[in-house]
């Protein structure tokens, strides 16, 4: 491991104590060094992700209403077009109406993220997210 350093940071007050508030609400960091230690390690990993040349990770959640026309056609689809991409994938039935979904996929960043944007733009997705991670080299 290598040798910790501190170095001083200037900031707005008022953005300070937001997020101070935000470190207390999640609970996570047990004070601000670690948080923004957090928070750098997050950047360095969406860098990465984002330069990787190399196969990378990520996970699209989806929250849709089965109901909606033939959604649910239309993301079997897409995840059948893309089947060597496409990982797993997990689907929830959350309540009489909605589902849960989620689909791991690996590729290139650039196939990763056409994937995503296919899935969560496709009409009728209520809320989703695509979280990229890595193979879990150590920051
Ligand atoms: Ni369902």
């Amino acid at each position: 491991m290598s040798k910790v350093v501190r170095f001083g940071v200037a900031m707005d007050e008022d953005l300070l104590a937001r997020f101070d508030a935000l470190v207390a609400r999640r609970g996570m960091a047990v004070n601000r060094s670690e948080a923004v230690r957090d928070l750098v390690r997050d950047a360095l990993v969406d860098a990465e992700w984002e330069e990787s040349p190399e196969e990378v990770v990520g996970t699209v959640t989806m929250v849709f209403d089965h109901h909606a026309s033939d959604l649910s056609d239309k993301l079997d689809a897409l995840q059948h077009a893309h089947f060597e991409n496409i990982i797993s994938s997990m689907h929830v039935h959350l309540d009489a109406h909605n589902c849960l979904e989620v689909v791991v996929v690996k590729g290139t960043a650039e196939q990763v993220r056409d994937i995503a944007d296919g899935l969560l733009g496709t009409k009728g997705v209520k809320h989703g997210k695509l979280v990229t991670t890595t193979h879990g080299r150590d920051f």
